[in-house]
């Protein structure tokens, strides 16, 4: 079981696992990836933490291997974009105490070391915790660095904390239900006017037009070697577009301005909003075009809590699921952030540097001919699968032209 123990010595706090654990290399196939105003809530021995089940234990497996780890590190967009954060940020950490929520190999943790913070304690239920706190030890920060292997649920920590950061984003925002966890460390331990990086994040989405991904994967069954192999368009549909893809697409794709899902205050969100989240949105299609499917992708900024009047207002005004409050991309709520030339956003957007995240792309059987002007309109609803919390059901419902479908599908 993870170990929940409050003692520590040379800055790591383990489940005594050897190096042969760590060394393990029968890693099943790695996770999928390319995600206060500190008021304290009763501490872990008055609220329970969640069980740790067979899944969760199968997700902190595979952040065990380095493939992983190397693939969002080397992720220069990721990776630039919370050094410039913690370098932007580093007044309100200079001196300050500081949570990694999820550290990985420590890297953000570092970072936050060298920018000056008094403590930084690094926490990971994967064995990755293992191999973080060698890195360190390596770079002689133990003194600050305190690395804790185990939940961010179950783990204690023996002070509040005036930073927290974490890198929490999944596909579509949401996949993998980390955020959570950042909630979860945010009501435990971050002190009232405490700092969380990123501070908020926005999921988006578009329909787009993608007419090579089709042809190669649908129309390629027509002519098979001079054989009409259209028996097989059924299958090949249903194969190629039952689950939603992870591809890197361009702006040349979208067929008109993107809609804004969700805007997660993270200084206020709730776990319980996170559960379940519809949106209904309208899109008039800028061009004639083969409508394939729907794009979503995230960006998160790096601001402080107080950009609003009060979080109250916050909430009212974005933290709804109603699309009439939902800001658009062009809402005055959007551009009150979009004056601040200071606030760093980390966008994985189709017409950004492409990263590892790419952008998530749920295709139809069919595609639909739009006109310019047409109306394409309908909701989507995303919740955490009931038997995996950390996939994502996904309720699309979509019309356009007098016709009107509905499509299920699974981020698993
Ligand atoms: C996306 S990785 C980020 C790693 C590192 N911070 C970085 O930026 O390279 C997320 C990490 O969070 C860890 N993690 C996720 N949920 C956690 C939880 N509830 N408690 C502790 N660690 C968690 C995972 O094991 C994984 O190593």
């Amino acid at each position: 079981m993870l170990p929940s123990s409050s003692s520590y010595s040379n800055g790591y706090l383990g489940n005594g696992s050897s190096s042969e654990k760590r060394l393990n290399t029968s890693t099943k196939d790695r996770f999928k990836r390319g995600g206060g105003g500190g008021i304290r809530v009763p501490s872990n021995k008055e609220t329970p933490p969640p069980p740790c089940t067979e899944f969760d234990k199968a997700y902190f497996q595979s952040y065990s291997h380095v493939g992983i780890h190397e693939e969002m590190i080397k992720d220069r967009v990721r990776t630039d974009t919370y050094k410039a954060a913690i370098e932007q940020h580093h007044a309100s950490i200079e001196g300050k105490v500081v949570v990694d929520v999820g550290c990985g190999t420590g890297i953000l943790s570092i970072f936050c070391a060298l920018a000056g913070a008094k403590r930084v304690y690094a926490i990971d239920a994967s064995e990755i915790a293992i191999q973080a706190n060698e890195v360190v030890k390596a770079n002689k920060l133990s003194h600050k660095v305190i690395v804790l292997h185990g939940r961010v649920e179950d783990v204690e920590i023996p002070e509040g904390v005036d930073v927290i950061i974490s890198e929490w984003m999944g596909y579509m925002l949401l996949y993998e239900s980390m955020l959570g966890s950042v909630i979860t460390a945010r009501d435990r331990w971050l002190k009232p006017g405490g700092l969380i990086l990123p501070s908020h994040a926005t999921l988006y989405m578009a329909p787009v037009t993608h007419c090579d991904r089709y042809s190669e994967s649908i129309d390629f069954w027509k002519n098979v070697y001079g054989i009409d192999m259209s028996a097989m368009l059924p299958l090949a549909k249903q194969c190629a577009f039952e689950e939603p893809s992870i591809e890197t697409i361009t702006g040349e794709n979208v067929l008109t301005w993107p809609f804004v899902i969700k805007h997660v205050d993270c200084y206020t969100v709730t776990i319980r909003e996170l559960e379940s989240i519809t949106a209904r949105y309208r899109f008039t299609s800028m061009m004639q075009a083969l409508f394939h499917g729907f794009a979503f992708w995230f960006d998160v900024e790096f601001s402080g809590p107080a950009i609003f009047p009060s979080n109250n207002q916050t909430q009212s005004l974005v933290g709804s699921t109603a699309s009439s409050d939902i800001p658009s991309p062009g809402s005055s709520q959007r551009k009150k952030r979009a004056k601040c030339d200071e606030v760093l956003v980390l966008s994985t957007a189709p017409e950004e540097p492409p990263t590892h995240w790419q952008q998530t792309l749920l295709y139809f059987y069919e595609p639909i001919d739009v006109k310019q002007d047409q109306v394409i309109e309908g909701s989507v609803t995303m919740s955490q699968s009931k038997e995996n919390a950390r996939f994502l059901n996904l309720h699309l419902e979509y019309s356009s032209g007098g016709r009107s479908f509905v499509k299920e599908s699974v981020l698993r």
